[in-house]
């Protein structure tokens, strides 16, 4: 699957946000190296600190779906659905990646659209990460 087929589908899982409260949608889509794609979106709560980013919630269906082994992400964001700026996974995710991706190769694709996208390594996102070889 090619950088563009997981932004789309990144867009897709977008429109499921749940945000009442921030109004910023973000969407993510997993690509696992079998090519199977895990969507999650942004689910926010009245509590607030409950809430889960659209990467760990694709991260977690996966993961509790058996998957293991992971690709990609693609990320999109913005306000109410309209990305002005690249959305950087923040640091809780950038650590769920660390625990199941390895950092050289793991592709991080933050996305405006299909055609505007930077790509980068887990490890340039999160240098000196800890992770599970360190224990
Ligand atoms: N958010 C994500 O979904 N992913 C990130 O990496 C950064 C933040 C969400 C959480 C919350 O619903 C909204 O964006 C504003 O912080």
């Amino acid at each position: 699957m090619d950088n563009k087929e997981l932004i789309k589908l990144a867009l897709e899982a977008r429109q499921m946000a749940y945000v009442p409260y921030s109004k910023y949608m973000v969407g993510a889509a997993l690509l696992t190296k079998q090519g199977k794609v895990y969507k999650g979106c942004n689910i926010e709560n009245a509590a607030y600190t409950p809430t889960n980013c659209a990467e760990r919630t694709a991260f977690f269906k996966a993961v509790s779906e058996g998957e293991r082994e992971f690709d990609a992400i693609a990320i999109v964001g913005g306000y109410k659905g309209n990305p002005t700026d690249y959305a950087y996974p923040c640091g809780v995710c950038r650590q769920v990646m660390m625990e199941f991706c390895n950092p050289e190769k793991f592709r991080v694709i933050t996305a405006i659209s299909e055609e505007q996208y930077l790509e980068q390594t887990l490890a340039e996102m999160l240098p000196h990460g800890f992770g599970p070889k360190n224990l």
